[in-house]
């Protein structure tokens, strides 16, 4: 069995991981911290889960979580930074769900999380935990960078155009929408429900976080540097991304729904939807799956791309098992194969 620890468990991703975990075949959870809900049983606080996991939130001990195998990191970005470099001399493998070790230049980190970066010289070692693009990586790495919620599902979506060059990189759209657990478990003003519910509005159009990491893995597909243009949206739902992606074809002849279905045919966890389907968010929730359409509307030289996940599966907790099974030699859709939940 897989001794595995989370730090910070009482948090969304936090809290999607115990419950992906709890029927995992393959892991032993030895501990979950919590420095604010420290003794308090896990089942107290997550009722969903009493009946699956007989433990209480811990203290983040150093010493304790060395002896596990594995350590994810489900807690704001800057913390598994301090936290990271003595677990990784001691040779335990780390998951990290947070945006710490996703951009490889320091430089580029530190200007757009406005702090200096803790751990630089490991960013290198980081492999980013997206298995449709770096799955061999992923198999002898120590330290997984998760990708975030927005780029998983617009990465996915963007992936056969830019792999295969066959659109202009220098005006790639992205317009996407996210639940509103994607700004976690931390209560504020902006995230009531008295101000969220029936509404609908774009935030950080002129720069979001996840903008340079995107930046930075599109260019690693496509082979050269590209220009995204992001405008997030808060959806007023609990789960849920929805990503519309355009992009200028550079050749009007090349069939779309073939090339996707063709490039994802033997992923587990992409699924690309018959021709003139469009995938709906409740068709994920709760599973580890990217549902993708494609379409070009009128026959014109613009191919529109819907991708939709569950920001919390797909988009975190899920993908972050997804990477553990790759780097224990497990086979990947191990324990991850739950359907969505619908209605
Ligand atoms: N929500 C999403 O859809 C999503 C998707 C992809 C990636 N992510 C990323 O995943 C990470 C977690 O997100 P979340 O939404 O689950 O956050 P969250 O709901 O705000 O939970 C944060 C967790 O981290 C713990 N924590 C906070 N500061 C800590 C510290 N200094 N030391 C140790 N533990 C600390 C908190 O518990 P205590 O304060 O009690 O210790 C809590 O359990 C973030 O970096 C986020 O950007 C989130």
């Amino acid at each position: 069995m897989i001794r595995v620890s989370i730090v910070g468990g009482t948090g969304y991703t936090g809290v999607e991981l115990l419950r992906l975990l709890a029927v995992h075949p393959e892991v032993e959870i030895a501990a979950i911290t919590s420095r604010g809900e420290s003794g308090r049983a896990v089942a107290d606080l997550f009722p969903n889960l009493r009946g699956h996991l007989d433990l209480q939130f811990s203290e983040p001990d150093p010493g304790r979580l060395n002896e596990s195998d594995v350590v994810f990191f489900a807690t704001p970005h800057g913390v598994a930074q301090s936290m990271v470099p003595d677990l990784y001399d001691r040779g335990v493998k780390i998951i990290d769900l947070s945006a710490d070790f996703r951009i490889q230049n320091i430089a580029v980190w530190e200007q757009w999380y406005g702090q200096p970066h803790g751990c630089p010289e490991l960013v290198s070692e980081a492999v980013y935990g997206l298995p449709e693009v770096n799955r061999d990586n992923i198999r002898s790495a120590r330290l997984i960078a998760c990708p975030g919620c927005y780029p998983t599902s617009i990465l996915l979506g963007f992936l056969p155009l830019l792999a295969k060059g066959l659109v202009a990189m220098d005006d790639l759209i992205a317009n996407a929408a996210s639940a509103a657990s994607g700004a976690g478990r931390g209560a504020s003003v902006n995230n009531l429900h008295t101000e969220i519910s029936d509404s609908f509005k774009a935030y950080g159009v002129e720069g979001h976080r996840h903008l340079p990491e995107m930046e930075q893995e599109l260019a690693s597909m496509a082979g050269e540097p590209v220009q995204l243009t992001f405008v997030p949206h808060l959806l007023p739902v609990i789960r849920g991304i929805h990503a519309t992606l355009y992009a200028t074809l550079l050749d009007n002849d090349v069939d779309l729904q073939a090339l996707y279905e063709r490039y994802y045919a033997d992923e587990p966890f992409v699924d690309v939807l018959p021709a003139a389907s469009y995938p709906q968010t409740r068709s994920v929730r709760g599973a580890n799956i990217c549902r993708i359409g494609v379409a070009r509307p009128q026959q014109r030289h613009k191919a529109v791309v819907m991708s939709i996940i569950d920001n919390l599966v797909k988009g975190a907790s899920g993908q972050a098992i997804q990477n553990m099974n790759l780097l224990f030699g497990l086979p990947e859709t191990c324990g991850l194969l739950t359907p969505p939940l619908l209605p």
